[in-house]
This record gives structure tokens, sequence and C-alpha cells, in this order.
């Protein structure tokens, strides 16, 4: 039988119709004028998050049109199939059970019949031990001194998560140990992180789900030669300095790293939903192991509630389906991520390989290529500083850009009026964009009327507001939970495997190829195209390379 195409179905297509009898211009105003219950009744609230999506363009039938499509692509079943540990992740055959890592003992989660929650508590279990002995200084260095500085060495899922939760949670860390993130193979970021820093004070996690990755294999060798440079060249000094964190125990033992110090995860976490595995353990030693239970608790809060909430309920649902909404139906090719706070600073970059290595897909899970647009473009900065950037463009450009605002209404720093200036900062932004200024309001304050063009604002930019009483480490881990499960749900209302990565690989693939070509004391035949041809002639002319 074939497989119904996404565009084909009943509500797909009502949706389509509804887009196309949406006006350009002043179509919010009108629904909040003519629906005084609208602010109340498009709003959901779950694990400490309130969401408020009344200033989307939806109404009661979009609204009712999008929860009839999560019916009919059967996202209960894709949750059920997620949470029964089915192999999801067609494309490698893995399962997808990133919800396990935060289980409660007791919670039911297994892969092949193996009791995956047990597992998890084991290593959560020698993480806080290890954690526990780095804060309080009784891991001593090869030279007997405690450790002062944690160096996380990773890439991608193995780096964004731990620097996006170091700084999101920095308020909690421990003043006694310092904390540092190498990722880039770029020699500088390795330069820059151990500037003066003491090798025998210093401790590198080497975090990589592979212990492959190109990146992070090139600076952990260059960590291991700066520590045993330091340490007199003594081989014995890697395991006081160096843990691992993988799925890879093979890999570690081959790089020297002793597996008694290697803190594992398994193959159904994928990298990018890694931050909650020992890919936290940095976190953990920041936070100390309380607050990452705390940490924890936030994330299967989250989980409870999508596995749970009637989907008109549902936050990460609700979420999923607007971006499918905006994306796919309304074609707007981007989406911001604002936070008003400033300790998440690094979370728009997390959730930028989240959403787009995940739905930055372009086949059907049957292989067939997809007829709509997928995932958007994520990016964004904190609130106040993107006003005075790029929301120019979001007030008046040429592109519909839906936003999502994030913001703590107490903050961990009571200064003044502050907190109020930031929130209301963020409000009037929302204000701004779904209801605008129209040419009529502009005149009417005395503007002259070759300017009232420009001081116009369209409005209708569709935004979301995600508030919270303060950003604690359950705060945290519940607005990840709400992204990870919206990310979800968009993948599977699209058909596409969220979980795999292929994209990645022609890149790395090709680098491995022109490594040599690059740094060869003969001249390499080059056969690539003419541009790559020159450049790399031009690179080793500049080196005095043949
Ligand atoms: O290149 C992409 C990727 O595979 C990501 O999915 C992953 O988070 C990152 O590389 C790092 O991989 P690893 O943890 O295996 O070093």
């Amino acid at each position: 039988m074939p497989t119904i195409r996404l565009t084909d179905l009943p509500a797909w297509r009502a949706l389509e119709a509804r887009r196309r009898t949406l006006p350009p211009r002043g179509w919010l105003r009108g629904q909040f004028t003519a629906d005084p219950g609208r602010a109340e009744r498009f709003t959901a609230e779950a694990a400490g998050l309130f969401f408020d999506f009344s200033k989307q363009r939806i109404d009661d039938g979009i609204l009712r049109d999008l929860l009839d499509l999560a019916e009919q692509v059967r996202l209960r079943d894709r949750i059920e199939a997620m949470l029964r540990g089915e192999r999801i992740n067609a494309t490698e055959q893995r399962p997808v059970l990133h919800v396990a890592l935060r289980a409660a003992k007791g919670d039911a989660y297994a892969v092949d019949g193996v009791d995956v929650v047990a597992e998890v508590h084991e290593v959560l279990g020698r993480m806080a031990r290890f954690a526990e002995a780095i804060r309080a200084g009784t891991w001593l260095g090869h030279g007997g001194r405690p450790i002062r500085t944690v160096v996380n060495i990773g890439i991608g899922g193995s780096d964004l998560g731990p620097v996006m939760a170091f700084e999101a949670l920095r308020h909690y860390a421990t003043p006694a140990v310092g904390f540092r993130f190498v990722s880039n193979v770029d020699g500088t970021d390795f330069a820059e992180a151990v500037a003066g820093l003491d090798p025998a004070e210093t401790l590198f996690v080497v975090s990589s789900k592979t212990f492959t990755t190109q990146e992070t294999m090139a600076n952990a060798t260059t960590a291991r030669d700066w520590l045993l440079a330091g340490c007199g060249g003594d081989a014995a000094a890697v395991a006081r300095h160096f843990v691992a964190v993988s799925t890879n125990a093979a890999e570690v033992a081959r790089f020297g790293i002793d597996t008694a110090n290697m803190f594992g995860f398994w193959d159904w976490v994928g990298g990018r939903y890694s931050m909650d595995s020992a890919i936290g353990l940095s976190t953990m030693i920041a936070i100390g192991p309380e607050h990452f239970a705390a940490l924890l608790a936030g994330f299967r809060e989250m989980d409870l509630h999508f596995r749970d909430a009637p989907f008109d309920r549902n936050l990460p649902v609700l979420h999923g389906l607007l971006v499918v909404w905006n994306a796919s139906i309304c074609l707007a090719p981007t989406m911001a991520v604002l936070p008003y706070d400033q300790y998440l600073k690094r979370f728009p970059a997390y959730l930028q390989q989240l959403s787009m290595e995940s739905n930055g897909k372009r086949v059907c899970l049957d292989g067939t290529l997809v007829d709509h647009p997928t995932g958007p473009v994520v990016w964004g900065e904190p609130g106040t500083n993107g006003q005075h950037s790029f929301y120019q463009l979001i007030h008046q450009g040429t592109q519909r850009i839906p936003c999502d605002f994030l913001g703590a209404i107490h903050p961990l720093h009571a200064l003044g009026r502050h907190q109020s200036m930031l929130l209301a900062n963020m409000l009037a932004q929302a204000e701004a964009l779904a209801f605008g200024k129209t040419a009529e309001e502009v005149s009417a304050e005395g503007t002259a009327a070759r300017l009232v063009p420009h001081r116009e604002f369209p409005g209708d930019i569709p935004s979301s507001t995600i508030l919270y009483d303060r950003l604690t480490p359950a705060t945290l881990g519940a607005l990840v939970a709400f992204y990870e499960h919206s990310v979800f749900t968009q993948g599977a209302v699209w058909g596409i495997n969220s979980f795999d990565q292929w994209g990645v690989e022609l890149g790395k693939v090709l680098a491995g190829r022109i490594l040599p070509e690059l740094d060869s004391p003969s001249p390499p035949a080059l056969d690539h195209d003419a541009s790559t041809n020159a450049l790399i002639r031009r690179i080793r002319s500049a080196r005095n390379l043949p």
C-alpha cells in the first residue's frame, strides 16, 4: 500500500487553506480585539515553565488542525515507540532513549531486555564520587596537588551541552575549581584555554561519544603533550590528569586513558541529547551532584508531562506543532531564540545543534524526498543585547521571523530595577512584533509624511514567551527537555529521522583527504575541482612547500 504523503493529509491541506486566508497585516490585532479570552486560552504550563503562545499567528481553527495533524501522523505512537526503546533511529538501527538518562530508580526503560536505568544510576554514582573528590580537593594530581581547573575537550554535543550548562548554572558552581572548554581544532582554542594553567593542577575531561572525532582526538593529544611537558615527561601523570567520557572503551584505552577513569554512556544516547549523561561530568563537578540531580529531576518532570499530558496542553507538542506551522506552512525559513537571561547566553548555540542536526533533513523515513520545508535555521542571542543589533530586521525587514522569548520572573542577582527593565524589554519586543504600529498611528504622532513608511511597523510577527520563576538547575533541565521533545514532535510530523546526522560525513571524509595534501613535503597529485586545487597550491606555496 503506498504511504500517504504528509502534504496529502486532510489536516495539512486544511492548514494550507487557512494560511492562504491570513491577511498580511493587522491579523493579530483583530484576533486580540475580537477574542478577549485568547491570551488565557493559548497558554499552557508544566514543570515550572509557563508557555504563552497567544501571539502566534493561530486561532482556534488552526490550533485544532495542528492537533489533528498530530493525530493523523500518529504522534502518540511515535512517542510510545521511543519510550519503549524501539530502534526508531532507523538508519543507524538504534533506540533513542535519552529519557532514560533522567529516569528515577525504578522507572522502566529497557534496551533488548536490559534494564538501562540501573546502568544509568551506576554511572551517575561513579560520576558523583569523582565529582566530590575533585570539588573537595581529595583527588590529587601527579605531583600531589589538588585539581584547580577542569578542561573539557569535546565538540558538537560533547561540548555545546557542557558549555551551555556551565554558563547557565555558573551561579551554582563551586569557586574552588575553574572550568574551561576546548572544542575547535584551531590550535588557538587549546592555546587560549590552557593559558596561565599549571599542568600539575589541571584535569582534562576528554568527552567524545565515539572517541574518534578528529578535532577532539587532536586536542586530547595536544593536551597530553602539554601535560607531559609540564610534568617532566612522566607518562604516569596521564592517569591523574585525564579522564574520558565515551561509549568506546577500546579507543579510550588505545589513547592511553585507563578505563577505570572512564565514564560510559550508550549508543542509544545521541550526541546532541547527551548533556545529562556522563557528558555532563564537567557540569556535575561544577555544580555538585545534588544540583545535578535537580537538573535531572527537571528533565524528568518535562519528560513525564510530554508522555502523559493531552496534546492540547502538552508544551513540547504545542511548541513543535507551532514550529511546523511557521516553518512548513507559513514558510518562515528561520526562527530566533531570544533568552532575556544572560546565563542562557549559549542556549541558542546549543539549540542550533539540537534542532538543526536533528531536523535538517530532506528525506523521509521511507527514503523519499520531502515536499515541504523541514527544520528552520535556529539562531539568537540574549536580550537586550540583540535589540541593539539584529532586531531591526525582525521588526521591519522583509522576512517574517518567529521568535521564542525566554525570561525569569526573579533574577539570580537582584540589582536595583535591572530585572524589571530586562522583562519590560522582553514583553515590549513581543508586543511590538505582534501588533506593530500602523501608518495612521505614526501620522497621528505628527510624523512628516515622507517618514511615515520608515517609521511604520508591520506587526503580525509571531512569538511565544516562555516564563519561569528563576533559573535553577531544575528549570534548565525542564527547558532543555521541552526543546528536545519539541524537536521530536517536529520530526515525527515531518516523517524524518531526527536522530542521525549523515550530513556531516562528506566534509569529514574530504578533510581527511586534503590534510596530507596540505602538509606533504613532495607535490601532491591534486584531483579536486579547480578551485580547491588552486587554494591548496596557494597555501602550500605560501608555506614554501613545492
Ligand atoms: O559531527 C557531528 C557529531 O557527530 C555530532 O553529532 C556529535 O555531537 C559530535 O560530532 C561529536 O561526536 P563525538 O562525541 O563522538 O566526539
